[in-house]
């Protein structure tokens, strides 16, 4: 892959696709009105003066917006992308030109990733973000050292958030952690509704067939499961949810969605979608239980929650037959589908979440950002909460930029909240 240089340390694809980029940059700046006053208040109050941040995320346009913010906040900021195929080399390169570093492409080896992955830990961060793990679990594995000098940082997803807690129970996590994910204006929008509409926008604009009808399987009913549903649901799909908690099992029943066993399932399936950032949760014998036709595809963080090498191993030949559509096609005649190589589909083959949403997941990212800057000295090197404070505060913003009032307690009704004597 060649590479263009911009900067001084930037590496990304081509930086004759800066003005394309800027244009997708001036798209969401215009809709995320969260980020746009954070903007004006760190240029203003400068709270990352002197600090060298690293962020690891999918770097399409409202990521690159996020890292400009902290960069106008004073930070120096270094970028790579969290996953091979989410980077869109148009936006990195107006993001170089913008005093961003970037390290990143679209289409990465595994090498070129960690290779990328570890110039942006060579720009020596105080803090981090973090979407996966990947820049904690390498300073863990590969610079101890270095670890040790991290003030702190946020970590954007699930995946992310079992990795920080494996660290932490083992008792090596050398830094204060904020779980970004499981803050209310994260995982009740973000996971839920961005999760719903994205991954669906990413399989109609790659497959363009009809979900009016069909059978779709969705495994795993956490918030980004319980999304997806629902908007297979509005599609008119028959909806069927695979689980291995009970509790979310009844959740997806009362929901009016069928609960099968996925040796079931698969039988059934027109389309499947897996959201739970396990290992193979589509794997071995589900392959010879499935119709002719059925496609499958990923949107949990890796792309081994449907088995390739199982796929791979049952295929007499695989070949693309459209854009991020690999057919795998069976000794028995069967052919199966697989989209985007199996990454997660909303962002390998689409644009993530939309921008609205992830105006809220990264206000919180920033605001929690400047949390654990400040703080960082005084908190435990574990995986901590995002203060309520501030996950109330962000939902205020988000109202007042909706325009939309709501209620206060009476200082009668804030008295009889407080008694236990009526
Ligand atoms: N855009 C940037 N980061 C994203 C994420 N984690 N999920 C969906 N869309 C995104």
């Amino acid at each position: 892959m060649t590479t263009s240089k911009t900067t001084a340390q930037s590496l990304v694809k081509d930086m004759a696709l800066a003005p394309q980029g800027k244009l997708k940059l001036d798209w969401v700046k215009a809709h995320m009105p969260l980020l746009n006053i954070m903007e004006e208040q760190f240029r203003r109050d400068q709270p990352f003066a002197g600090k060298r941040v690293a962020i690891c995320l999918h770097l399409e346009a409202k990521t690159a917006y996020l890292a400009q913010v902290i960069h106008a906040g004073g930070a120096e900021v270094a970028i790579c992308g969290s996953n091979p195929l989410s980077t869109q080399d148009d936006v990195a390169a107006a993001l170089a030109d913008s005093g961003v570093t970037v390290y990143a492409w679209h289409g990465t080896t595994e090498d070129e990733y960690k290779m990328l992955v570890n110039k942006t830990l060579d720009f020596m961060p105080d803090a981090v973000i973090d979407d996966g793990g990947d820049l904690v679990a390498t300073l863990h594995s590969e610079r101890p050292e270095q670890a040790k000098a991290i003030i702190g940082g946020c970590e954007e997803t699930t995946t992310g958030i079992v990795r920080l807690k494996a660290l932490a129970a083992d008792g090596v996590l050398q830094f204060p952690m904020i779980a970004v994910n499981d803050a209310y204006c994260k995982y009740l929008f973000d996971n839920r509704y961005g999760t719903g509409q994205s991954v669906w926008d990413g399989i109609n604009r790659t497959t363009n067939l009809v979900v009016a009808g069909k059978t779709v399987v969705v495994v795993g009913y956490g918030w980004c499961g319980k999304g997806v549903a629902m908007r297979a649901k509005g599609l008119g799909a028959q909806v069927v949810v695979t689980e291995i908690d009970p509790i979310k099992a009844i959740e997806a029943y009362m929901d009016g969605f069928t609960v099968l066993p996925m040796k079931e399932a698969a039988k059934q399936g027109d389309v499947f979608i897996t959201v739970t950032g396990n290992t193979s949760v589509i794997a071995g014998e589900a392959f010879d239980h499935m119709k002719d036709g059925a496609v499958m595809c990923n949107a949990g963080h890796f792309d081994i929650e449907i088995s390739k090498p199982d796929l791979a191993a049952r295929a007499k030949g695989i070949r693309t037959v459209r854009t991020n559509i690999e057919e795998y096609a069976m000794a028995d005649g069967r052919r199966l589908y697989l989209l985007a190589g199996g990454r997660l589909v909303n962002l390998a083959a689409g644009d993530g979440h939309p921008v609205e949403v992830m105006d809220l997941t990264f206000a919180l990212q920033v605001l929690s950002l400047k949390y654990v800057v400040e703080n960082g000295a005084e908190l435990p090197a574990d995986v901590l909460s995002v203060p309520e404070e501030l996950d109330k505060y962000t939902a205020k913003l988000r109202l007042e930029t909706l325009g939309i009032h709501i209620d206060t307690l009476t200082p009668e009704q804030e008295a009889y909240l407080k008694s236990w004597s009526h």
